[in-house]
């Protein structure tokens, strides 16, 4: 097992297979998603126990809203539930944020995220990121727009914006630059997944597994590929 000291300090996760899941056992594509949702929930405790210190999830992307409005509607109804749940983890110790676009939502789910945001804020363990109406472009726009009003206000030259500066202006600017991304289900993509952040990450890509079949022994394998990596970050 990879000593804590040698665990990359962020991890982000794309949950891929739920679909496919699925269609293999002849079930709905929604129940897939409701499978996910477990493995999701087993999987960030199980990091947090395991001395993560940042997880980042891709839940819904700016494209997911290009499906069939029953399965949209069916993972929003998740991340509803998981909102509703979040209050019994208390004793878990986990910050929660919520990466995104978070503008599109109706009024009453925006307020639980900024409530489990604010309530979780202080808390000591893991934090972690549920990106949900989340696009990597569309961040980097996000970014640029909070940039450009500060030029246009006169508070920054163009001459000093910087990469920091962008890292800033994302949406966790203060949190360190992804360093592994985990994809299941033998898709080789990052699917504007973390673009800016994963600059310098190492990726794992496992075949052989579909998101809701994913278990802690899974990530477990993922961080060894990780520490055999040699990170050189452009250097020799
Ligand atoms: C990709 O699988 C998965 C998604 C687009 C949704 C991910 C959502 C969850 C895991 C459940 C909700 C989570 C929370 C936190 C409540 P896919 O549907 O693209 O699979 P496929 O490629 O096999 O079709």
């Amino acid at each position: 097992m990879v000593e804590r000291q040698f665990l990359p300090a962020h991890v982000g996760i794309i949950m891929d297979g739920n679909g496919r899941w699925a269609k293999r056992r002849g079930l709905p594509r929604k129940m897939g998603h409701k499978a996910g949702a477990e493995a999701f929930r087993t999987i960030a405790r199980y990091a947090n126990r395991r001395g993560l210190r940042f997880l980042t999830v891709y839940v819904f992307s700016t494209e997911n809203w290009k499906r069939p409005e029953d399965e949209v509607h069916a993972i929003l109804k998740l991340l509803r539930n998981y909102l509703d749940e979040v209050d019994q983890y208390r004793d878990e110790n986990i910050r929660i944020r919520f990466l995104g676009d978070l503008s599109v939502f109706d009024p009453d789910i925006r307020e639980k995220m900024e409530e489990i945001r604010v309530e979780s804020a202080h808390n000591t363990g893991m934090t972690l990121n549920l990106a949900i109406n989340y696009g990597g472009r569309d961040e980097i726009v996000h970014a640029a727009r909070r940039l450009a009003k500060r030029v246009q206000a006169g508070e920054l030259a163009p001459e000093e914006i910087t990469e920091a500066l962008v890292s800033e202006n994302l949406y966790a600017g203060d949190e360190p630059d992804v360093d592994l991304i985990i994809r299941p289900s033998g898709e080789y993509r990052l699917s504007n997944f973390l673009i800016w952040q994963s600059a310098y990450a190492e990726y794992v890509f496992m075949d052989e597994v579909l998101w809701p079949d994913f278990t802690p022994d899974h990530l477990e394998e993922a961080l060894t590929e990780y520490q055999k990596r040699n990170r050189r970050f452009g250097g020799i």
